[in-house]
């Protein structure tokens, strides 16, 4: 998706050899028109999913699953990483590991706002080592529901959590694949088939 490409050149910030950090559209201020486009992508690659259900996790996957929600004409649910103090009904819970923080969180969804035989969608913000994709499926599954598709704004293709993901069979469509950070710089993916 160039426009998302051209966003990420202009105001990312490369931190380190593995990190970045695009807080002006994306992970703190968020850009509304961006993020209708971003929506609108994720719904044109699948359209042909019959998805009934878009789930994320908080924070940072909502804007994208809500704008894709919005198109696709269906409900958004964001799974929490920390459990509510008024969710004292039954829920489904799996434990996610984030390499870049250095945390566990037990991530949890209310039993009653995922069904069985719901096609869902799962969508994030970033795909690194895949832990929060995988843990969201393994609710879906804890559900009796069907993985579709996985949508990612932006994927870090030099990280396991792509490959991971598609060995596993999963459909997963990224709008930013990023091959590598070189000198500060951000290199996609299409840009280093054509080098
Ligand atoms: P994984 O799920 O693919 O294994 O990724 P990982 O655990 O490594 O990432 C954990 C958190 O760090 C996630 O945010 C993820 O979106 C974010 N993250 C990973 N790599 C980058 C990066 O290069 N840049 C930025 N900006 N974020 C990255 P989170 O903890 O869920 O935070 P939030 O959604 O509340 O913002």
């Amino acid at each position: 998706m160039e426009l998302l490409k051209q966003r990420i050149r202009e105001e990312g910030h490369v931190l380190g050899d593995k990190v970045l950090k695009v807080d002006s559209f994306l992970n703190h201020q968020i850009d509304p028109v961006l993020m209708m486009e971003v929506g609108e992508e994720f719904a044109r690659r699948f359209a042909d999913a019959g998805v009934t259900k878009i789930l994320t996790i908080e924070s940072s996957g909502i804007a994208a699953a809500m704008t894709a929600a919005l198109k696709m004409d269906v409900k958004v649910v964001f799974a929490r990483k920390k459990k509510s103090a008024l969710m004292n009904e039954e829920v489904y819970m799996t434990k996610v590991h984030s390499f870049t923080k250095n945390e566990t969180n037990e991530v949890t969804v209310l039993k009653k706002f995922l069904g069985a035989n719901e096609k869902v969608l799962i969508i994030d913000d970033f795909l690194a080592n895949g832990e929060a994709a995988m843990g969201l499926a393994h609710l879906v599954e804890q559900a009796g529901s069907e993985v579709v598709g996985i949508g990612i704004v932006i994927e870090k293709a030099f990280q396991d959590g792509g490959k991971r993901l598609r060995q596993h069979g999963f459909k997963v469509e990224s709008l930013a694949r990023i091959a590598a950070f070189t000198d500060g710089q951000v290199q996609f993916v299409e840009e280093c088939v054509q080098a």
